[in-house]
């Protein structure tokens, strides 16, 4: 056989060999390691050419022609051979990354409002639609505030029934105490209506954190109060009695019957105790209202001139009502709840079915 004769053989057989390499090749990257091969600067196709040397001149351009033919077809061949490499993995990956829409969701638990701070919150927005005004004050309190002010002055029978809790404060004319209601809160509303040069009318709603030493079913050392207070010339118990009652309905999202019952409160005169009709029976006598059909729920009066009078107010000029009711007793009532300490136990499965 002639040189050139066998230079064609082998760029033949050399051309059959890549294109089946080329057909068979797995993925772009053994594609990629096949051009470098044949098509390289040192590769199969490379080699070959070198025998191009020992051809007479006139025969080179021939056996050129033919090397460049094969280069083409290699080239091209590679080149249909990765568009279909590279359409397979594309699907690969699409399939692979494919997102199974009718998955079940993960759930993100939310949190909410504590129960307490739930019925705190319908409580003091009832009273905000009324046009009561809300204040703050400190569970941290003196006697004055918690005590005195409220005409209830050192060795006062009524001290020792609010089981207080006092700060060892060493040295200092006046003891520290956490609040036992939210009633000092009124002086301080109305202090510091007097201090800012200001007078009644006053209408305020107050609610927050008080402390008692006392613990049982229906009592924690520490639950919530909401009070509520208003001064003008002639507030009168009908008013109380009309916001009372307002209140209740609201709360309760129905009509109940209410009535005012004669109590003794140091810092109101007259005092009364506010019972509701029965939630639980419709005010027809069941086990929890003891068989008498109603409930006590909070305690009230017209502010005591007393009162009025430690925080600088006119008595014989201006009146007001007062009264102050236990958060959790109310959302008790509300949600049928029996035991007081459920709500601080953090018990997640009460918390849920309360919504929280
Ligand atoms: N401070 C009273 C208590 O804690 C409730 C109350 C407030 C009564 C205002 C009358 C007027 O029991």
């Amino acid at each position: 056989m002639s040189e050139i004769d066998s230079l064609k053989a082998q760029l033949k057989s050399l051309q059959d060999k890549a294109l089946g390499l080329f057909a068979e090749a797995a993925d772009l990257q053994a594609l990629q390691d096949l051009r470098v091969n044949y098509l390289g600067k040192k590769g199969e196709l490379t080699s070959v050419l070198k025998g191009v040397g020992k051809l007479p001149p006139e025969e080179r351009p021939v056996i050129g022609q033919f090397v460049n033919a094969t280069k083409g077809v290699l080239a091209e061949a590679l080149e249909k051979a990765e568009q279909v490499l590279a359409a397979k993995a594309s699907e690969a990956r699409i399939e692979a990354e494919r997102i199974d829409v009718t998955l079940a969701g993960r759930k993100c638990p939310q949190g909410a409002l504590h129960p307490v701070q739930q019925g705190l919150n319908e409580m003091t927005a009832i009273f905000a639609q009324m046009g009561f005004e809300m204040a703050e004050g400190p569970e941290i309190e003196d006697e004055f505030h918690n005590f005195d002010a409220l005409n209830i002055p050192q060795e006062h029978p009524a001290r020792a029934s609010h089981d207080t809790f006092f700060f060892n404060a060493e040295g200092e004319d006046e003891a520290m105490l956490l609040r036992t209601h939210t009633s000092p809160v009124q002086i301080r509303a109305m202090q510091a209506c007097v201090d800012a040069g200001g007078e009644p009318p006053l209408a305020v709603v107050a609610a927050g954190r008080v402390y008692r030493c006392d613990y049982d079913v229906t009592h924690s050392p520490m639950f919530h109060q909401v009070e509520v207070f208003k001064v003008d010339k002639d507030v009168s118990l009908a008013n109380l009695k009309g916001v009372l009652q307002h209140f209740l309905s609201a709360y309760f999202e129905k009509d109940v019957p209410i009535r005012l019952r004669p109590h003794y409160f140091p810092f109101t005169e007259p005092s009364a105790e506010v019972d509701i009709g029965c939630v639980f029976c419709n005010h027809k006598g069941c086990r929890i209202c003891k068989g008498s059909g109603w409930i006590e729920v909070l305690g009230s009066g017209m502010i005591h001139p007393n009162v009025l009078k430690a925080v600088g107010i006119d008595s014989t000029v201006y009146s007001g009502f007062a009264f102050g009711l236990g958060v959790e007793r109310l959302v008790m009532l509300k949600h049928g709840i029996p035991d007081l300490r459920l709500f601080f136990e953090n018990d997640v499965r009460f918390l849920r079915r309360m919504g929280a």
